[in-house]
């Protein structure tokens, strides 16, 4: 009689149990958080065994026992049974009926995991659910846990592994133009890198550098011209100026000067052509003043009345019309 009862209530029972479970498996599809806060105690030792009731959510039946058992943190139920949660998930209450995916930034490569591990420095997790952290790639880094991404490197810095923790800064004399560089180039020819400087940059006016890859630029020498910063210098020509830092030679005005030392000095020909010019302009200036007497004296011979009330113009030269004619012509 009593173990009728056991087997009749056991069935009843299960009956229960097999409705309960098909209730609740329509949601487990879904991510059913709301259930991870259910008003039961999900510590679940408190489950009367020998009630003929429905296990609750997150718990199985056992055969053998006739009770509900709970599902464990790292696991939730699934029809009968609690299942780990898998790769890339993670439970940490007891009782639950489904496992939670682990966000970005963060992996579980084990079953049965209560929490996510954080992806460690040089790896990153873009997705959620992941098992596995990926690498960082080439040209780019991670410096800390539980990246969702890795950043490139920045303009002037490299990373030539995959991994990164950081990148690391171009050395003087080498630069790295963009973003996410996996290594450093040399600077060119007529540039150069100091120690402190982002970039590479043309060689200031009258400097040149002819090697690659270098930190600083070299005045041009004495004597020398730079006409271009990737170039050597050239010499001067003989009859040109180039003090150091010259981009180009500076010579005398041509034909009327010529170098002599560090001045530029009178061509001998300039020297003719001034003497010849100086007296061609004083003979010039005599000649005139001749020319000009000769007709002032003739103008007050003849119209001396009118003249004289007027004042005359050839009184600007210090001479009175009214004074004695003299003759000094040659
Ligand atoms: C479970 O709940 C009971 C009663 O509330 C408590 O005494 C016990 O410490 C709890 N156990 C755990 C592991 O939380
Ligand atoms: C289980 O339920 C039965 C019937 O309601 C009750 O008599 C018993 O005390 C309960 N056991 C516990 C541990 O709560
Ligand atoms: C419980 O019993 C039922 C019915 O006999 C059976 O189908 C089921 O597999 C059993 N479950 C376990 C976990 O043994
Ligand atoms: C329950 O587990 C079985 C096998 O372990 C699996 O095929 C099934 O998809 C699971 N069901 C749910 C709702 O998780
Ligand atoms: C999971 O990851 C940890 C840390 O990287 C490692 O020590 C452990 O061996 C991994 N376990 C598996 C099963 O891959
Ligand atoms: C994650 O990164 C990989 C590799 O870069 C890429 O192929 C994938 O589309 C990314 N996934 C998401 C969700 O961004
Ligand atoms: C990467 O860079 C380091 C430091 O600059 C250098 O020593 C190493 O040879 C490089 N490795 C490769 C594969 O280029």
């Amino acid at each position: 009689m009593n173990s009728w009862w056991r087997i009749y209530g056991f069935a009843a029972c299960f009956i229960g149990l097999a409705v309960a479970q098909t209730t609740t498996s329509e949601s487990s599809s879904t991510i059913t958080l709301t259930l991870a806060t259910p008003s039961i105690d999900t510590n679940c030792s408190t489950v009367n065994k020998s009630l003929c009731e429905a296990c609750l959510p997150g718990m199985f039946s056992d055969n053998a026992t006739e009770g509900c058992f709970c599902c464990s943190d790292g696991s939730c139920v699934n029809s009968s049974d609690c299942q780990l949660c898998p790769n890339g998930h993670y439970q940490p209450l007891a009782g639950q009926q489904s496992c939670l995916p682990c966000l970005p930034g963060f992996y579980a490569n084990s079953t049965k995991s209560a929490t996510c591990r954080a992806c460690e420095p040089g790896y990153y997790s873009n997705e959620t659910g992941a098992a596995a952290c990926r690498e960082c790639g080439q040209g780019y880094f991670a410096s800390h846990q539980s990246s969702s991404s890795c950043e490139p490197c920045p303009s002037g810095s490299f990373c030539n592994t995959t991994k990164c923790i950081s990148c690391s800064v171009c050395s003087a004399g080498e630069e790295a133009v963009g973003i996410a560089s996996i290594e450093c180039v040399p600077c060119h020819p007529g540039m150069f890198k100091g120690p402190s400087d982002q970039m590479c940059m043309i060689c200031s006016p009258g400097n040149y550098q002819v090697e690659w890859g270098e930190v600083k630029c070299n005045i041009c020498p004495e004597d020398h011209y730079c006409p271009s910063p990737d170039l050597y210098p050239v010499d001067c020509p003989w009859d040109a100026f180039c003090p150091a830092g010259s981009i180009e030679p500076r010579y005398c005005m041509e034909t009327f000067f010529r170098k002599a030392g560090n001045t530029c000095e009178l061509a001998p020909l300039t020297i003719v052509l001034l003497g010849f010019s100086s007296l061609i302009g004083v003979l010039a200036i005599i000649a005139l003043f001749l020319k000009f007497k000769q007709r002032c004296s003739r103008m007050f011979t003849v119209h001396s009345p009118l003249l004289s009330k007027d004042g005359s113009p050839c009184r600007s030269y210090g001479t009175y019309p009214d004074a004695e004619p003299v003759y000094t012509g040659w």
